[in-house]
C-alpha cells in the first residue's frame, strides 16, 4: 500500500542537462531518497536536446550529488539508476509520444500508478508549448494525477505573464499548478507564519500601533556570474521582487488564515497583495530606488563592474539594486513603512527581516545614562537562521541607565544537519498535492500589476548609472529613502554593513 508521505512517482524534468537540475533538483531528489521521503517506486526522466545516453545522465546525477551532499557511496549508484534519459525536441509532436511511451514502461517497470511530476527548468519561451503538447499528446491523461511544476521567470511583466498562464491553462488546472517561489521553500520564511501565528506575544503587537516600520533585506556578493544574457533584460525588480521579496512582504503583513489550509493562507496572502499602495509613474521616485554596481571591492578582491561582466550591454541602464518603500492600505498598516532592499555585489550575502517597535510615549530613561534602542525582532532568513530580540536593560553599572540586550536563537545549533533545502521541501510538498508554498495566479498578477509601473517609468527614464560601488550597500539614494521619513537601515552584521 502506498503511505501517503511517499507517493509512488515519475518526476520528468525538461531541461535536465541544465544548472538548475545540477545543482538543486539532483541533490534534493537525492535527499528526499535518503530520508525514505521518496517511495522506492520512482522513476526520474530527464530530457534535453543534447544526445545524452542513460549513462551520461546517470553519471552526471552521481557527480552533482557528490558535489552537494555526502551521499552514501553504496546507495548512490542504486539511486541514480532510477535515472533515464531521452534526447528531446519540443517543437516535434514525436517527442511527446516518445516520452509517454517511456514513462508507460517506466510506470509499468515500478509499478508507479500514473503519477507524474513535469518539472519545466529551462528557458521560459517553451513552457507554454511543453504544456499544450503534454495534454494533446495524452500524457496528461494518467490513472493518477499529473502536475506541473514551472521555475520563474514567470513571464516578463503582466501580459506576458497572463498569456503564459492562459496556455498553460488550457493543459492543467489552477491545483496542478505548482508555481515554484523558492523564497518560500526557506526554513526561516516557513517560520514567519509560526512566530506571528503561534505567539501570544507579537500577534497582539503586529499592526500599526506598536510597529513602526519593517525593514527586509535581501543582499548578495555575487555578481550575475554567467546569467548576464538573461538578467540584462529581466533587473533586479524583476528578477527579486516581483516574486521572492513582495513573498515576504505578503507572509509578514497578511492576517491570521482561519485554518492552515492552502486556499485560507493563500487567499490572506492574496489580501495583502491587493491592499499594497500602487505606486504611479510619477510617484515612482518617491518610492523607489534603483541602482547598477560598478567595479569594487568585496572580500579583499577587486571585481568588474556589471557593464564590463560577460553578455552584458556595455550601456546598460539595467538596474542590480533595488530599495523601495511598500504602503499596505488596510486598517492593520496603515502608515507603516515596509521596506525592502535588495541587490547584487553588496558587501554581504545575507537575507533579513527587521520588525522595528515604536518606541514608548515616555521616556522616563532619557535623562540618564541610557542608550535606549526601538524594540527590534530580527528573523533571520539566510546564511544564519534564527531571530534576535533587541530589547533594552538595565545598564551593568550604578549610572541608573540602560543598554540594549539581544535575545537570540539560532536555528543552526539545534538542527542544521537536515534543515531541508528550499528545492527538497518544495518537491515533496509537490508529490504530496501541498500547493501552500507555491504562488497562486493571482499573486502572480498583482505583483506584475504592481511591478510594471515601475519598470516602465525606469525603462523611459535614465540616471546616472552604475552609481555604487562593488561591496557596498547600494547608493546613497536608498539611505535618503528611509532617511525622510526618520528611519535607516538597520545593519546586517556586526561590521555595520
Ligand atoms: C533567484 C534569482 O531567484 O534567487 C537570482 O534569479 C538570485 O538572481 C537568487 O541570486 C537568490 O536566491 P538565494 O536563495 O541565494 O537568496
Amino acid at each position: 500500500m502506498e503511505t501517503i508521505n511517499k507517493p509512488k512517482t515519475t518526476i520528468v524534468i525538461f531541461g535536465v542537462t541544465g544548472d538548475l537540475a545540477k545543482r538543486k533538483l539532483f541533490p534534493s531528489i537525492y535527499n528526499l531518497f535518503k530520508k525514505g521521503l521518496l517511495s522506492e517506486n520512482f522513476a526520474v526522466v530527464g530530457v534535453a536536446r543534447r544526445p545524452w545516453t542513460n549513462e551520461i545522465l546517470r553519471s552526471n546525477v552521481c557527480e552533482a550529488v557528490k558535489n552537494e551532499v555526502d551521499p552514501d557511496a553504496g546507495e548512490l549508484e542504486g539511486f541514480c539508476s532510477h535515472f533515464h534519459y531521452l534526447p528531446f525536441d519540443v517543437s516535434r509532436e514525436e517527442s511527446f509520444d516518445e516520452l509517454n511511451s517511456l514513462i508507460g514502461d517506466l510506470e509499468e517497470k515500478h509499478s508507479i500508478p500514473g503519477n507524474r511530476i513535469f518539472y519545466m527548468a529551462m528557458a521560459p519561451q517553451f513552457f507554454g508549448t511543453i504544456a499544450s503538447s503534454l495534454k494533446s499528446r495524452g500524457l496528461t491523461e494518467t490513472e493518477g494525477w499529473s502536475r506541473l511544476v514551472i521555475e520563474k521567470p514567470f513571464g516578463h511583466n503582466l501580459p506576458s505573464a497572463k498569456e503564459l498562464n492562459e496556455q498553460i491553462r488550457e493543459a492543467f488546472n489552477e491545483d496542478q499548478i505548482y508555481r515554484i517561489d523558492h523564497y518560500l521553500g526557506k526554513e526561516m520564511v516557513q517560520n514567519i507564519e509560526v512566530i506571528r501565528f503561534a505567539n501570544a506575544m507579537f500577534e497582539p503587537l503586529w499592526n500599526n500601533r506598536y510597529i513602526s516600520n519593517i525593514q527586509i533585506t535581501s543582499s548578495e556578493s555575487l555578481g550575475v556570474e554567467d546569467r548576464g544574457g538573461y538578467y540584462d533584460t529581466s533587473g533586479a525588480l524583476r528578477d527579486m521582487v516581483q516574486n521572492h521579496m513582495l513573498q515576504m512582504v505578503s507572509l509578514l503583513a497578511m492576517d491570521p488564515p482561519i485554518r492552515l489550509t492552502t486556499e485560507e493562507i493563500r487567499s490572506e496572502k492574496i489580501k495583502v497583495l491587493r491592499a499594497m499602495r500602487k505606486v504611479s509613474s510619477d510617484e515612482v521616485e518617491d518610492y523607489f530606488v534603483r541602482g547598477q554596481y560598478g567595479p569594487g571591492e568585496i572580500k579583499g578582491k577587486e571585481v568588474p563592474g556589471y557593464r564590463s561582466e560577460n553578455n552584458i550591454n556595455p550601456d546598460s541602464q539595467t538596474e542590480t539594486f533595488v530599495a523601495g518603500k511598500l504602503m499596505i492600505d488596510n486598517h492593520r498598516w496603515a502608515g507603516v513603512p515596509f521596506y525592502i532592499r535588495t541587490g547584487k555585489r553588496m558587501a554581504v550575502k545575507s537575507t533579513k527581516i527587521v520588525i522595528q517597535f515604536k518606541e514608548l510615549p515616555m521616556n522616563i530613561y532619557e535623562t540618564k545614562n541610557s542608550d535606549t534602542h526601538p524594540n527590534l525582532l530580527v528573523i533571520h532568513i539566510q546564511p544564519d537562521e534564527g531571530i534576535t530580540l533587541l530589547l533594552n536593560s538595565k545598564k551593568n553599572d550604578s549610572s541608573g541607565g540602560t543598554a540594549p540586550v539581544h535575545l537570540h536563537f539560532s536555528n543552526n545549533s539545534v538542527n542544521t544537519v537536515n534543515t531541508p533545502e528550499a528545492y527538497e521541501r518544495l518537491l515533496h510538498d509537490c508529490m504530496l498535492g501541498d500547493a501552500t508554498n507555491f504562488t497562486h495566479w493571482d499573486e502572480v498578477d498583482l505583483s506584475w500589476a504592481f511591478i510594471d509601473t515601475i519598470s516602465e517609468y525606469w525603462e523611459n527614464s535614465k540616471e546616472e548609472l552604475p552609481n555604487y560601488s562593488s561591496g557596498t550597500m547600494g547608493p546613497e539614494e536608498s539611505d535618503e529613502l528611509l532617511k525622510k521619513d526618520g528611519f535607516h537601515w538597520w545593519p546586517l552584521n556586526e561590521d555595520g554593513e
